[in-house]
């Protein structure tokens, strides 16, 4: 197992109808901005629960318009209402979108210098030394973000990732019902957002973590039992309850701990996000299982390892059971309907140089878990995945 440091300092209040915890959870007397994407908090009655909980003795002020891969410019905007409204705790409420925007806002509201520089320092992270503190709550499980100190702010056509310690939300309300509310598209995208998180951690090189790989195959199997049960049933809690878990546990750092991580898959899909607009969990879909095919050797051990554990393949050459797990994993995010080929998406060949373009300008040119994923290799996954 490989040296790690592990530390998560946030809280999790989970269950049902818990949003009056707020009184308890934000700090008396604050000053507090709640931040929400395009309206679905207001339409469906949260942000109203929300704001009765927080108006004991607090001042509230709100800020709404967060879009989906949330713009750089919307939240300064957001910036500056903290400035001028004298505002000393941040609330999400909504998805990763929202999460991540608020993170931003947490850094660049204290940020003495141009706030444009946070978003340049990848996975080295922001090397701030301030940050106003920021509670969630969730009504989208997928991204982690409730959990984790990430978040992935849009500029231009780039999506460019901001890591900071300072950014771990104080707490985070999981309440499942919250979610009942979802799309079908977005439950499949966060499962998929999900499982695909799990994979860059696991999918790698066996470095006798047995613990991790053990728990991150609990989270992969319990997506595939409950995965197309709870976009059916959307308000079965249990099986809604386990995504949200899962989605939470999933990018907290836990499995991640003391194992090499890949996240190519991430960072391609991010460049297709932010060029021809598909949804994150859409992106993932398509290049996970080009990226398996294309890396089977650098990654040969793990995925005869995921198709003996996850799917139950043991029969025929390493060959044969490895392309019948990709095509387990390609069959099971069809059946959530997320389509698994770019051309599913009008998307050929024609569009992979501005592709490889963005990722060679963020300096993507060796990834994955033994940096040798060249953009060269990059390509062939994009060709794999027409
Ligand atoms: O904006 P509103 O009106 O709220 O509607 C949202 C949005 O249109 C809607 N929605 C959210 N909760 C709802 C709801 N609709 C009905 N009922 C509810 N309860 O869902 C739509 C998508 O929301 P969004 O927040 O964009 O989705 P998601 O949670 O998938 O977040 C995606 C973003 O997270 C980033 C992605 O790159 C993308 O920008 N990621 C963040 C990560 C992190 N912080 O660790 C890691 C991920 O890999 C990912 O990159
Ligand atoms: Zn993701």
């Amino acid at each position: 197992m490989l040296d790690f440091d592990f530390h998560n300092p946030t809280r999790i209040v989970f269950g049902k109808d818990r949003l009056a915890e707020l009184d308890t959870l934000v700090p008396a007397g604050a000053t507090v901005l709640v931040l929400y994407g395009g309206g679905s908090v207001r339409r469906f009655g949260t942000l109203d629960k929300v704001r009765a909980a927080l108006e004991n003795g607090r001042t509230v002020h709100e800020f709404g318009g967060i879009e989906p891969n949330p713009r750089y410019e919307t939240l300064l905007k957001a910036v500056e209402k903290v400035r001028s409204d004298g505002v000393d705790f941040l609330l999400a409420v909504g998805g990763g979108s929202v999460m991540d925007g608020t993170k931003f806002v947490s850094l660049a509201s204290v940020h003495d210098g141009d706030p444009e520089s946070l978003l340049y320092h990848g996975f080295a992270g922001v090397p701030a030394a301030k940050a106003l503190p920021l509670g969630c709550v969730v009504t989208l499980p997928a991204t982690g973000s409730e959990m984790n100190m990430g978040g992935v702010i849009s500029k231009g056509d780039g999506k460019f990732p901001v890591l900071c310690p300072l950014t771990f939300p104080k707490f985070s309300i999981l309440d499942p019902t919250l979610t009942y509310s979802l799309p079908a598209r977005q439950v499949a995208n966060g499962v998929v957002d999900t499982f695909v998180h799990v994979m860059e951690q696991y999918l790698t090189f066996p470095v006798e973590g047995r613990f991790q790989d053990r728990t991150s195959e609990g989270i992969l199997l319990t997506l595939i039992e409950i995965g197309r049960y709870t976009i059916d049933h959307p308000e079965d809690y249990d099986a809604r309850a386990n995504l949200v878990w899962c989605a939470t546990m999933g990018l907290n750092g836990l499995i991640g701990s003391g194992v090499p991580q890949d996240w190519a898959t991430h960072m391609i899909g991010h460049e297709i996000t932010s060029l021809y607009g598909l949804d994150h969990g859409q992106t993932l879909a398509i290049i996970l299982p080009a990226l398996m095919d294309v890396r089977r050797d650098a990654k040969r051990e793990k995925l005869l390892q995921y198709a003996e554990r996850i799917w139950n393949i043991t029969g025929g050459t390493d060959d044969e059971r490895i392309d019948a797990a990709i095509a387990r994993t390609r069959a099971f995010f069809e059946s959530l309907g997320v389509k698994t080929r770019l051309s599913d998406h009008k998307l050929g060949v024609e569009h992979f140089d501005a592709v490889i373009k963005g990722l060679e300008a963020k300096g993507l040119t060796a990834m994955s878990e033994r940096g040798d994923q060249t953009l060269e290799v990059s390509r062939n996954v994009l060709k794999a995945a027409l």
